[in-house]
Formats: C-alpha cells, structure tokens, sequence
C-alpha cells in the first residue's frame, strides 16, 4: 500500500516533514533507477502509476523547469495533462478569480500545478479545490517542488543531508527557492547557511525572523572569497529582474558575484554547486564542465521528484 505524505496541497516548504520527505524520495530514486539510464529506455517497462488521471498544469508566469519537468513526469507515468499556455489566455483575463478558477479545474482534472506573479496565489487557488494543488512559485515567495529538487540532488552528491555548510549566493531577497531550501534543510542537524548577497538583496525579514525564531543556524555577508573554502554546498541564484521596482535597483544588486575558475580554485574538491536555472551571468560557463557543477543534473533530478509527487498526491481528496 502506498504511504501517505502528511499534506493535502502542497503550497510551502512548511507542511513539508522528515517524513515525508523519506516517503518522496523513497519513490524518486525508484523511478530515478527506472528512467534515469537513457540507453536502457528501449527496454523498461511502460509504467502505468496514472493511467486515466489529469494533470492541470496552470502558469501565469514564464517557466521552463518547473512546467516541463512536471509534464515530462506526467507522461512517463503514462498520465494526461491539460495545460494553459499563458494564464492570461484564460478568462482571469476577464475579472475571474483564482478562488473560482480553483473550483472549476477540480472537475477537469485530478491535481493542479499553478505558477503565479502574486504571493499566496496558490493559496487562494486551492481555498475551494476538491482536488491536490501545487504551487510552482507564488512571486517571491514559495517554490516547495523545487526545495525537495534541492534536497534529492544534495542527498544525490553528498549522500547526506545533514553537517553540510550550504553557501547561498545571489539576489536573496527575491528568491524564491533560498528560503524554501534553508526551511527543509534546516530539518536535519547541524546544517549552517552563510547567506550572500550585497546588503539591499537579504532575505526579506519576515522570512529571516522566522528562520531565526526556530534557531536555525544563518549569518549574512556580502563577501564570497571569505567563504568559498569552507562550503560544502554552493547554490546560486539569478537576480529576479522581473520583481525590481526600478533598472537603477536591479543594477545595483546584479552582476556583483561571478562563480568562475578563479574563485574555485579555494573550493574544495567535493564542493557542489547548484543553481535552480535559469542562469544569467552569475555563472561562467567555463566552469560547466567541473565534475562539482552539478546544476544541469538539479533540472533532471526535477522530473523524478516530481514523478514521485504526482503519484504520492494525485488520489488526494480534499475537504473545504
Ligand atoms: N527552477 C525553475 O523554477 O525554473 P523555471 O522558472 O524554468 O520553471
């Protein structure tokens, strides 16, 4: 019998447990070792874990990662998917709400992935859906799939998830993966977070309070060559220019640290470095190559956390 994770939706890393965890990538690394051998594909077995369900796939904002990998997944476990191209093809464009819109999809479909600008978005998306939501990032708040894409991947390089020193480098204050990923690491002992970032790019103070008032172990500097020998994990993120009030803001918080050669000449050997794409500037491509550079294996990890997801959640029914 399958086992059953401790959440109907899945809107932030919060509802997320140790547990549960366990229960995720247990199935993860069981189609990881089922789709993972490209040359073996001709002969596996077609599995048929979602013969007859619907995936609704629903982004309002860009997104390569989060939206393929999740229909890539729907399609090994031989599912459907209905999928809205552009949110603003839909009649939200007309006055309709996410609450109203959340309702209707309930009956075409079995589970839901929304990707959308305003924070909580998903939230108000699952207020009256009978059916399992996802969020797939809510602006600048939430993205819990791609946090449990972090944690497989980590657990992948490392093979551990805790006693890590994880170095978080980048536009922190509009990332949505940074606090998602420090809450569900933050789980297992003895992990400790040096957040980089120039100083108007900290992560926002509720989400520090917050981190702060559970005792999880985080500092600030804006300084990555103090720092760049000691980390076990180095996950960087873009600037998000599209969340910037102004260019003039954007510019000064973009374009300030470059993961090169250079600089990963004081790494050590077993670093690994991660990024949830897209990537800008903020990695040099010469360093694509470096056997730590693992972030290309992040987006394929993608598809098999999101397979076990699926699976996990789509008979979910859930009461308003
Ligand atoms: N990592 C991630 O969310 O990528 P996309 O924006 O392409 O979905």
């Amino acid at each position: 019998m399958q086992q059953k994770l401790s959440f109907d939706h899945l809107l932030s890393s919060n509802q997320i447990s140790k547990d549960d965890i366990s229960i995720i990538f247990d199935l993860s690394q069981k189609y990881h070792n089922e789709f993972g051998q490209s040359k073996a594909q001709k002969d596996r077995k077609s599995l048929h874990d979602c013969q007859d369900y619907i995936l609704a796939t629903l982004f309002f904002e860009p997104s390569t990662r989060t939206r393929f990998s999740f229909e890539s997944a729907m399609q090994k476990l031989n599912g459907k998917i209905i999928s809205l191209e552009q949110g603003l093809f839909s009649s939200i464009k007309k006055g309709e709400s996410l609450e109203d819109m959340g309702r209707v999809f309930s009956k075409y479909s079995d589970l839901v992935v929304i990707r959308h600008p305003e924070m909580d978005s998903a939230k108000k998306f699952s207020k009256y859906s009978s059916i399992p939501v996802i969020n797939g990032g809510d602006g600048a708040n939430e993205h819990p799939t791609q946090s449990l894409t972090d944690l497989y991947t980590i657990k992948q390089t490392k093979n551990r998830l805790d006693n890590l020193v994880i170095g978080i480098v980048g536009d922190l204050k509009y990332s949505r993966t940074a606090y998602s990923l420090i809450k569900l690491l933050s789980l297992y002992p003895n992990n400790e977070f040096i957040l980089i970032s120039q100083e108007i790019a900290r992560l926002k103070d509720s989400h520090k309070e917050k981190l702060l008032n559970n005792n999880i172990n985080l500092r600030e500097t804006i300084n990555i060559e103090d720092e760049i020998a000691n980390l076990d994990v180095l996950y960087v993120v873009r600037t998000q220019k599209e969340r910037f009030a102004s260019e003039d803001e954007y510019k000064k918080v973009n374009g300030k640290y470059l993961i090169n050669n250079n600089l990963l000449k004081k790494a050590k050997k077993d670093l690994t470095i991660m990024h949830p794409l897209p990537r800008l500037d903020e990695i040099d491509t010469e360093i694509d190559s470096d056997q730590r550079s693992k972030y290309f294996f992040q987006a394929e990890m993608a598809v098999f956390v999101r397979m076990a997801l699926i699976n996990l959640m789509k008979d979910h029914k859930v009461e308003f």
